[in-house]
């Protein structure tokens, strides 16, 4: 018997009689894996071609400028890149370009903060009132508020009155603005944990509520929030609800049909003003903390309002920190309720938002896919699964990818490597979007797909890759066929105008 070392000894001197390495192979394994990539089948028309030239051409610039001076915003954390992505002229491409529809953006985090403070604020009867923890909340009233103090809170101070107490108003307002993001200028000393961060991050979503959900902010949010994904080459949007009530002045609050409703009006008025935006779908949400009966009721609620809004409910998902909730299994009984009554309820689980394998949220990717989910949130666990992952191929179930969401909220620090960044090699089924980008000090989809295209992709990836991102965000969507149809047509003709000013060569000189 020889052992396995004499065996290998054995083989590597046969082997060198014959040819090895086999280089003549070299070309055709490079050429399979460039087949594979997201977007590797396409074949690019002559105008695409060239501006894809042009586009490597910047982009090869960056990178190796990037390799010189070991600065690349990919690497870097993202409140610390983006003054430097904004520099960037592949980003001011990737601005430009359609990408076709952002599907997985919550309710309260599509429009920059800056509006919430220098405008939402300073209407009439706005309330302040400061936590004791350093934080703020808001509620717009008349009369003045008393009694309902959020816990924790001082007395509500008119926010009009108050402003002519402080010294620099400028200041206090970026404070508010401050409150209402997770900027900083040293993440790593703020946020030392997921839990710290996801309290800080879910404490901005409550200061925003309280503005967000007075009636006539919340329509003026809805449409400016539409407009910022618009100019950002954003033609559809799903969007992840929680339907919170809305309130008027005197305290009387909205329910969820409203809501929806209300939703539903707001798309409405900015399909009017924008001829070529789709619309708008809401996935009905619930905080995946509450116990089994809430969750049970959501669910009941889902398949009423989906039943009620057939065109504008697309389905049903669970949010909040996957690891610190209830995994799906734990909530089976509720999941469970739809095929049991043979309704059919879409749902679009929030899935692998976690870095602990083998912990019981960590199976959430595969309950996610044993419960027929359309698409899966993040699914950053998901290449730690290989059964799993084999699964969502064969169900073709994308991965909705938000890497700048992922790197903030402590998943992973140099997004080169991002998980995904395996699997858009690997061509799985992957959409790229931005997750709550208020928050983040992002705005569309443009700062994640930039992460996606220099970070994950590297050299490797091209004009192709985006293209087959951008038809994914079309072909994955809950439209309609007619609506799908509606959606690449409007897609076609702006990416023509696209290319063909990148193929231009005034590109090359963009400021
Ligand atoms: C505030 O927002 C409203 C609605 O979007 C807009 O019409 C108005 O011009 C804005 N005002 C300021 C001062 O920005
Ligand atoms: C939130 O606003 C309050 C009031 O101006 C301020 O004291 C506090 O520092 C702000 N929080 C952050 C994180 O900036
Ligand atoms: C899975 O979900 C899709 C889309 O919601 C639906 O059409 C299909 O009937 C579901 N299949 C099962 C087995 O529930
Ligand atoms: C759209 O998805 C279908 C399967 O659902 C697939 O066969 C088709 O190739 C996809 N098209 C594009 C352009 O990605
Ligand atoms: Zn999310």
């Amino acid at each position: 018997m020889k052992t396995s070392a004499e065996w290998f000894f054995l083989l590597l001197l046969l082997n060198i009689g014959h040819c090895f390495p086999p280089w003549e192979d070299r070309n055709a394994l490079i050429e399979q894996e460039n087949n594979r990539r997201v977007g590797g089948n396409i074949v690019l028309g002559e105008r695409e071609t060239e501006a894809n030239r042009n586009l490597m051409r910047i982009k090869a610039a960056e990178m190796s400028e990037a390799a010189a001076t070991g600065v690349f915003p990919p690497s870097m954390h993202f409140f610390k890149a983006r003054s430097l992505i904004q520099q960037s002229k592949v980003f001011r491409i990737i601005r430009n370009m359609p990408k076709g529809s952002a599907l997985h953006l919550h309710d309260f985090a599509i429009l920059s903060v800056d509006w919430l403070v220098k405008n939402a604020s300073y209407l009439p009867d706005c309330y302040i009132c400061f936590t004791g923890t350093g934080g703020v909340r808001f509620i717009f009233s008349k009369p003045a508020p008393v009694g309902r103090l959020p816990p924790g809170c001082s007395e509500w101070l008119l926010l009009e009155t108050y402003r002519k107490t402080v010294e620099d108003v400028t200041e206090f307002d970026n404070s508010l603005i401050r409150n209402l993001t997770l900027l900083t200028d040293t993440p790593e000393i703020d946020y030392p944990s997921q839990d710290v961060i996801w309290r800080r991050f879910e404490g901005a979503f409550i200061a925003a509520g309280g503005l967000i959900c007075y009636s006539p902010v919340f329509k003026a949010y809805t449409y400016e929030g539409l407009r910022e994904l618009y100019e950002d080459g954003i033609h559809y949007i799903e969007l992840r609800a929680m339907l919170p009530p809305i309130y008027e002045l005197d305290g009387t609050t909205h329910d969820r049909f409203w809501l929806v409703d209300t939703y539903k009006e707001v798309a409405r008025q900015f399909m009017n003003s924008h001829p070529d935006f789709v619309g708008l779908k809401i996935i009905y949400t619930v905080h995946r903390h509450e116990d089994l009966s809430k969750v049970e009721e959501a669910v009941n609620t889902a398949i009423r309002l989906i039943s009620e809004f057939p065109d504008t409910v697309a389905g049903f998902d669970l949010v909040g920190q996957e690891d610190a909730g209830h995994s799906l299994y734990q909530l089976r009984d509720a999941l469970n309720i739809p095929s049991q009554t043979g309704f059919t309820l879409p749902y679009f689980f929030h899935a692998g938002e976690t870095s602990w394998l083998g912990m019981d949220v960590d199976q959430n990717v595969l309950d996610a896919l044993l419960l027929n989910t359309s698409r899966i949130g993040h699914g950053y666990a998901l290449l730690k699964h290989p059964v799993a992952r084999d699964l969502s191929l064969k169900m073709n179930v994308p991965l909705e990818i938000c890497p700048v969401s992922n790197q903030v909220l402590l998943l992973v620090s140099d997004l080169r490597n991002h998980p995904a960044a395996a699997l858009l090699a690997d061509g799985h089924p992957l959409v790229i979007s931005s997750d709550d980008p208020s928050i983040f000090g992002a705005q569309g989809v443009s700062y994640d797909f930039y992460e996606v295209f220099m970070g994950f992709g590297g050299m490797e990836a091209d004009l192709k890759t985006l293209k087959q991102l951008a038809l994914n965000s079309i072909n994955y969507s809950s439209l309609s066929t007619e609506g799908k149809n509606k959606l690449t047509e409007v897609w076609q003709k702006n990416w023509d105008k696209f290319i063909e000013e990148l193929a231009e060569e005034t590109w090359g000189n963009i400021q």
